[in-house]
């Protein structure tokens, strides 16, 4: 998972360079080709859980903006992987929530290439969730959403979400994915990732309501099922993405050239790192070229 999130930030970085590169160009942007994911749902609903869970890591600054979520809906949380090294990466969250309104909200999750996390707590009623009003709006055949039911452990006694869990309340082509994340006291006491995966898997395998579901169950699955999912995405996008960067290096080279010399010293072509993709056994080699503008026109 992390190995995937970190190829698709590398890549949308790559691709922010291309497509920043200054006003009333024509050129294409590549961000369009490649998936986001959204976290989507209400307060308190268990977003920030859940993405700490399904990438094994705590990294979200406790009661921080990023926890208070809107007003009505939901604040999304782009998830970047910084320096990915063999065993290693830090991770940083841009927070976006100062910008987040819900035209920006609904043009995000609108976009074809966001995957949406659509968290409900099962504590609420589903008819009432907000992740489900927003992925009904934006995906209405529910191919992107991916529906998230967290807080299992907090229904009234004696209640089970049976139904939701196996997709007859709200049916989605994905299914449906419960999760017990740590609770505000687990955090108190500084629970760990591990210990609450193994309890998780444990909460399903000794409740006979859902032992049958156990291996469909919990954040470890969710994280799999995101990662085939993201893996699938890209395998069907790299023609497209391949054709996209050449062609749009040519146009590039072709704008710098009408655009005159250099005139900063720092100015001029940089290759960015190179992207390695590798799927399978095939590996795919895209090289980024960004551009400084300082130019002068002829
Ligand atoms: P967000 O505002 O949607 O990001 O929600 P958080 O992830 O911050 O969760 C809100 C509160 O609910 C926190 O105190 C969490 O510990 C708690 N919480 C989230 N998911 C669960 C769950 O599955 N079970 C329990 N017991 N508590 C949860
Ligand atoms: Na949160």
């Amino acid at each position: 998972m992390e190995n995937l999130i970190s190829l698709v930030n590398k890549l949308q970085r790559a691709c922010t360079a291309l497509g920043d590169h200054g006003e009333g160009s024509t050129l294409p942007t590549l961000w369009d080709s490649l998936p986001v994911i959204a976290v989507v749902g209400g307060q308190s609903s268990g977003k920030s859980s859940v993405l700490e869970s399904v990438v094994g890591k705590d990294f979200l600054p406790r009661g921080s903006g990023i926890s208070q979520g809107a007003p009505w809906f939901c604040n999304y949380t782009e998830l970047m992987v910084k320096e990915n090294t063999q065993n290693s990466c830090t991770l940083r969250i841009k927070d976006s929530q100062i910008l987040v309104t819900s035209l920006l909200i609904y043009s995000f999750v609108a976009l074809p290439n966001c995957i949406i996390l659509a968290i409900s707590p099962a504590n609420q009623d589903l008819a009432t969730s907000d992740a489900i009003k927003i992925s009904r709006e934006v995906d209405p055949k529910g191919e992107r959403t991916f529906g998230v039911l967290t807080k299992i452990d907090l229904m009234d006694k004696g209640t089970y979400a049976v139904d939701i869990l196996e997709g007859r309340s709200y049916r989605l082509p994905h299914p449906w994915i419960g999760v017990v994340n740590r609770s505000q006291q687990d955090i108190n006491k500084n629970v760990d990732m591990i210990a609450a995966r193994l309890r998780e898997r444990e909460y399903f395998a000794s409740t006979p309501q859902y032992k049958h579901l156990t291996d469909r169950m919990g954040s470890e699955h969710l994280a799999k099922i995101l990662s085939k999912h993201l893996e699938n995405v890209i395998k069907s996008r790299i023609p497209g993405l391949q054709s996209l960067i050449t062609k749009t290096t040519a146009e590039l080279e072709t704008e710098l050239h009408c655009l005159g010399k250099p005139i900063a010293a720092d100015a001029g072509v940089r290759l960015l790192p190179v992207v390695y993709l590798r799927i399978g056994t095939r590996f795919y080699n895209l090289t980024i070229c960004m551009h400084v503008f300082s130019y002068k026109s002829q």
